[in-house]
């Protein structure tokens, strides 16, 4: 199946950006989760509301789905200002930037999402935008060029990037803030999908509420997406309340596993260990024997193997534990004492 097909694909579907604007929290107070980076807005927000200035620049950075965008939009709200939404690559030309920049108004948000993308020429007028709320333009060419200096309003940019990384130096500087995203944990996942159900008028068991919980892969738009697949099971095989077996037999079919890994995580481990003895081996190699980018293991699916405890990093490359073994049912091969003759041991369910 094709990755944007997956249902833990962290991308917005097709289709489904109707109901995924409603799922969206709109108040800091119904965001669930991310202690950390809302309790500090928090108080940057009303503090910059006593001074009535923008909020500084502010850097969301962390794995695809874990709610960046959503809390963009939040602040804007909070502030009581308008956000305009863009992305890295949509500015192609400085004078994209230019005009998006002299249409904001006095404390605006600008949301540049994917900001690890934006081009070179675009950043560098970034730049002084940030730090002066200027532009510096250039008009005419050859000798006669000369530059000039205009005032924008004074706005707050807040970059999202799922590669803090990648992001130039000068650039990262800029931000007064930087906010790390966490994967989330199964009791707020709970919550968020609990809230979601509320929202979409369904009613879901306790129990079946923390297998989705479980399976979500620490992300709330696998929960919120997983829940109406599951939804959509029990209207169709089920009383149209979802219920423990209506959960395990859509998730099933839906190829998510108890540990909410589906296709690609398996294969992942699975080829670490039946083509690489378990590890360490090098992330591009990993890449290359299973067909996938770099980017994409290390960003989507790494991050909740790693939670999991399935995956790990050393400074040889990735290995997987024990647990994972257990988990895909695989006999490990342990070397003899004597490093000679393999000895095989079988790690029971
Ligand atoms: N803290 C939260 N509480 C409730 N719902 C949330 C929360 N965070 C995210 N969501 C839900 O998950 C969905 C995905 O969130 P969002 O689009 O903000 O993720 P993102 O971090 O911007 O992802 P990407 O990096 O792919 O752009 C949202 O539609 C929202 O419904
Ligand atoms: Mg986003």
């Amino acid at each position: 199946m094709d990755y944007e097909e997956r249902i833990t694909a962290a991308e917005l579907g097709e289709g489904e950006g109707g109901t995924e604007l409603t799922l969206r929290p709109q108040t800091l107070d119904d965001y669930i989760g991310q202690k950390k980076v809302t309790d500090n807005l928090k108080i940057f927000i009303e503090a910059a509301k006593l001074r009535k200035e923008p909020l500084d620049h502010v850097l969301f950075y962390g794995p695809p789905g874990l709610g960046k965008t959503t809390l963009a939009g939040i602040i804007a709200n909070e502030m009581e200002v308008d956000i305009r939404i863009t992305s890295g690559p949509a500015i192609e030309r400085a004078g994209d930037l230019a005009a998006i920049l002299t249409n904001l108004n006095e404390n605006d948000v600008l949301f540049i999402d994917e900001i690890h993308r934006l081009n070179r020429s675009v950043e560098e007028v970034l730049y002084s935008a940030m730090e002066d709320f200027a532009l510096d333009i250039i008009i005419g060419k050859g000798p006669s060029a000369r530059s000039i200096r205009l005032d924008i309003a004074r706005f707050t940019l807040i970059g999202a990037t799922t590669r803090a990384g990648s992001l130039s130096a000068p650039l990262r500087d800029r931000f007064g803030v930087s906010c790390k995203f966490e994967i989330y944990q199964p009791d707020e996942l709970k919550q968020i999908i609990r809230r979601s159900a509320e929202i979409l008028g369904v009613t879901a068991d306790e129990a079946s509420l923390d297998e989705m919980a479980k399976r979500s892969r620490g992300t709330p738009r696998v929960a919120n997406r997983m829940l109406k697949r599951v939804r959509d099971f029990s209207q169709v095989k089920g009383s149209g309340t979802i219920d423990m077996e209506i959960t395990r037999r859509a998730l099933e079919a839906l190829g998510v596993d108890e540990m909410g890994l589906e296709g690609l995580d398996r294969e992942i481990l699975k080829t670490i260990i039946e083509r690489f003895n378990g590890g360490p081996v090098g992330i591009d190699t990993i890449a290359a024997s299973i067909g996938e980018e770099r980017v994409t293991i290390e960003d989507v699916y790494e991050p909740y193997l790693i939670q999991t405890g399935f995956l790990y990093r050393t400074q040889k490359g990735r290995m997987v534990s024990e647990a994972a073994y257990r988990h895909l049912g695989i006999e490990r091969e342990v070397p003899d004492d004597d490093g000679g003759e393999q000895l095989t041991v079988t790690i029971s369910q």
